[in-house]
């Protein structure tokens, strides 16, 4: 939690640009820690604030942000998807993926973006993974999915999506094969011998569901009866708690494994270079977010 000193010694004027995240809830979102402090790291007089909207006063809040003078936003669940028809321009990205998550609001024109698959490749990166023609396999095929399969489809060689839910992979992987330049994209049931078959050569494994997110934090969707792959790398996008089940069971096949913290950093980052044109301070944002999960 940010000490209450630091929140009392932050003062607002008469020209503070105000950006947020609209959200159903946003109570336990860390973009406002992690923009604040991101802001008062490089002297901007900027702030950030948590807008709970709920789903039915979704249109009416979109059109009080440009009422108030907003800077803009970022959209989180359940929203992202709606918010495609609600702006005036939308990013190739944002349109692929069939999310929003910023919108930047410039002359009273709002332009949706999608920073997420932008972040999942920077964190990636960071992580000393060289995506280019590799093989990955995908856990999952949601929301936070259709982000990374469309960042991988333009660098893997092959991506494979593997969903409890197969109909959902299948119509993932439709809709973002014209969207994947490079990868070729397959689809499939998370069952445990298609996750032995799709992960028998894989490089990198990526998890974008919600098994072993807190509070079911013993669940896994990986299989028990399946060796993790050797030498590939796990990138989980849970954050809380830091180390997932699936993260401890590659770690123990010797396996490197990180989490989803500097992915959900490096889209916030992305995000407020859009708003501000300003670099964001990314390592001030990480320690915001470990400080407002309660790490050290
Ligand atoms: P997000 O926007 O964060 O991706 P989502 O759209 O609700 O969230 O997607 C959650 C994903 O986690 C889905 O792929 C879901 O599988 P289903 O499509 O079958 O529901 C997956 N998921 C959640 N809990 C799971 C579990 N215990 N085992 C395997 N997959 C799980």
């Amino acid at each position: 939690m940010t000490p209450a000193g630091e929140a009392l010694a932050w003062e607002l004027t008469g020209r503070t640009a105000v950006v947020g995240v609209i959200g159903w809830p946003v109570e336990h979102s860390v973009s406002p820690p992690m923009h604040n402090a991101a802001f008062r790291a490089v002297g901007l007089d900027w702030c950030y604030v948590p807008l709970p909207v709920a789903p039915d006063a979704l249109a009416e809040a979109v059109g009080g942000l440009r009422a108030l003078g907003m800077r803009g936003v970022n959209v989180t669940v359940p929203h992202k998807r709606a918010l495609l028809g609600m702006v005036d321009s939308v990013s190739p990205a944002a349109r692929a993926i069939g999310a929003v998550n910023t919108v930047v609001c410039e002359g009273g024109r709002f332009h949706g973006h999608n920073t997420d698959a932008a972040g999942f490749m920077r964190a990636l990166r960071e992580a000393g993974s060289v995506p280019e023609g590799s093989r990955a396999l995908v856990l999952g095929a949601g929301g936070a999915a259709r982000a990374v399969v469309y960042a991988l489809g333009g660098v893997c060689s092959e991506v494979t999506v593997l969903n409890r839910t197969p109909d959902r992979a299948r119509r993932l992987v439709d809709e973002l094969s014209a969207h994947a330049p490079v990868a070729r994209l397959r689809a499939e049931a998370l069952g445990e011998e298609a996750l032995r078959a799709a992960s028998a050569d894989v490089d990198l494994v990526v998890n974008t569901t919600s098994a072993g997110m807190w509070p079911a934090v013993t669940e896994t969707p990986w299989h028990a009866g399946v060796s993790f792959p050797r030498g590939a790398l796990l990138y989980d996008l849970v954050y809380n708690p830091r180390e997932t089940a699936l993260m401890r069971r590659a770690r123990g096949a010797g396996c490197r494994a990180v989490d989803g913290l500097r992915m959900l950093v490096h889209q916030g980052a992305e995000a407020f270079t859009l708003w501000t044109g300003v670099e964001a301070p990314v390592e001030v944002m990480y320690a915001a977010c470990v400080r407002a999960l309660g790490g050290e």
